[in-house]
């Protein structure tokens, strides 16, 4: 078991003489590591550490910073393996997963690399003679990046890539469930060259460290990705410093299933949708929305899948889903399994935790399938683990308005081989991201992943990361040899 310290300026901190917290196997319970509670202090520490190596960070040419950031791919590739059984160990996705969760690091290094060549702006007119008009991009400064254990590579990776390659300095907070997955980006950035200072780590718990973080004066931007409430305090917490943010919150993502779409298909992408990671991605397919024609049909098919997928050690290529994350997501979903039952939906799969010998150690519920009613809290509040809610509606327009009919807006999907019902829907549901003919989740990181409504408004991947960690200024070359007045001269100029 290691003992890890904070990873400040380039090097890691003592480790002893301070509170610690364990972080764990969901699947074993075994202890994994010890990481230190950070302070105030602490964050202080690590801004401070930020702030300095900023204005060094900022003056290199972004296509060097690019060159860091192959490289960081390069070591990320070498490394893919151990990192993702990292992830598989300390969050307890499949280990299949555990992979694609460092590839999309890998990815979106390679993606940003080429950034540094672009970082574009754009050249204009002017409306005077002999003036040359621009906009360059400008880092924000130190930024503080607040992430979710569910992807404990791939989400810090969207983040810090684009910050770093933006030319800001970051301080990261990994979640308190994978800072182990947070020492391995560390130690990738550091083999990879980034210069003392510019990545710094500081782990504990979000009410010290997150605030810490949002509160220091030195911190100019910070990016979240959570759920909605912390989303909302961390928004009005940076309202009062006037800083820029980036929230990515919850999702209630649904799969629109019309009478014409390709049965077999939908039920692999929706099993894999509504089941992967354990159901615990904010795009997961939560909700399954069926045409009435096919609904007894499509009801028997998803219970006897979601019935013949295999629970257990994720770390088992064989297993094809493993425990949710904790024993407070555990306790969350139990609850809403609870609370469906209560309001009267149909139970059809699941439903339980999965008891039994080595399986009282790890937080493993059956993928649960439930009938659902629009309106039942199962149907409308994110539970983010495996239950799916399979809801029937009459037709296309009601299949769109249920699928809006909630108070978030990630991912959506529809399968149908109607062209024109695929346009139509693409046109008209309320989310960041819809998919045609597979289900909601598997986002590609040179496309922009975000949402509306209560899911936040940031886009993160894509060029669109960029738009996060800089801003535009505007820059105006005089070269008349002269005073010219915007807005005065002109109009003399026009007579
Ligand atoms: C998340 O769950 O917050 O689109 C991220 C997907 C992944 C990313 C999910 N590429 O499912």
């Amino acid at each position: 078991m290691e003992d890890h310290g904070f990873y400040i300026n380039g090097g890691w901190t003592k480790a002893s003489g301070r509170k610690r917290f364990e972080t764990t196997n969901p699947a074993t319970g075994e202890v994994l590591a010890t990481f230190p509670a950070g302070t105030k202090e602490d964050v202080d520490a690590a801004v401070t550490a930020a702030a300095t190596a900023f204005s060094k960070w900022r003056d290199t040419p972004a296509p060097k910073r690019g060159l860091i950031m192959l490289e960081a791919a390069r070591i990320m590739r070498r490394r893919k393996e151990e990192i993702a059984a990292v992830v598989t160990k300390e969050m307890g996705k499949v280990i299949a997963e555990g992979r694609g969760d460092v590839q999309e690091g890998i990815d979106f290094l390679e993606f940003m690399a080429g950034e540094g060549r672009r970082l574009y702006g754009e050249t204009t007119t002017s409306e005077l003679p002999d003036k040359f008009c621009m906009t360059v991009r400008q880092p924000l400064g130190p930024v503080g990046l607040i992430t979710p254990w569910n992807f404990p590579v791939a989400i810090p990776m969207w983040k810090s890539v684009a910050a770093l390659l933006c030319g800001c300095t970051v301080v990261f907070k990994p979640a308190t469930l994978t800072p182990l997955c947070g020492a391995k980006i560390c130690e990738v950035y550091e083999e990879a060259g980034l210069p003392p200072g510019v990545f710094n780590m500081v782990t504990g718990f979000g009410g010290v460290v997150g605030d810490g973080i949002i509160e220091h004066p030195g911190i100019r931007g910070v990016s979240f990705t959570g759920g909605v409430e912390t989303g909302r305090e961390v928004y009005q917490k940076a309202a009062r410093r006037l800083i820029k943010v980036g929230l990515e919150l919850g999702g209630k993502n649904a799969v629109i299933l019309m009478e014409d779409a390709d049965l077999d298909l939908a039920m692999d992408g929706i099993v894999f949708g509504a089941f992967g990671t354990a159901g615990q991605r904010c795009t997961a397919t939560s909700r399954l929305i069926v045409h009435k024609d096919i609904f007894e049909d499509v009801l028997g098919r998803i219970t006897e899948r979601a019935e013949a997928l295999r629970l257990g050690n994720p770390i088992d290529p064989k297993t094809d889903v493993g425990p949710v994350a904790s024993p407070d997501q555990e306790k969350k979903v139990i609850e809403y399994i609870g609370i469906g039952k209560k309001e009267g939906a149909k139970l059809l799969a699941g439903g339980e935790k999965l008891r039994g010998g080595a399986y009282d150690k790890g937080f493993f519920i059956k993928p649960t399938v439930f009938e659902a009613k629009r309106t039942h809290r199962i149907a409308m509040e994110e539970i983010f683990g495996p239950v799916l809610s399979v809801i029937k509606v009459n037709d296309f327009e009601d299949a769109i308005g249920v699928s809006n009919g909630v108070k978030y807006g990630l991912s959506s999907s529809i399968y149908t081989n109607d062209i024109n019902r695929a346009f139509k829907a693409i046109q008209r549901i309320e989310a960041g991201i819809t998919y045609v003919n597979a289900p909601t989740i598997g986002a590609e990181v040179h496309l922009p992943f975000g949402g509306v409504k209560d899911t936040g408004f940031t886009r993160e991947a894509g060029s669109a990361a960029v738009d996060e960690f800089t801003y535009e200024k505007a820059v105006y070359i005089d070269y008349s040899g002269r005073l010219q007045r915007a807005q005065l001269d002109t109009e003399k100029l026009t007579k």
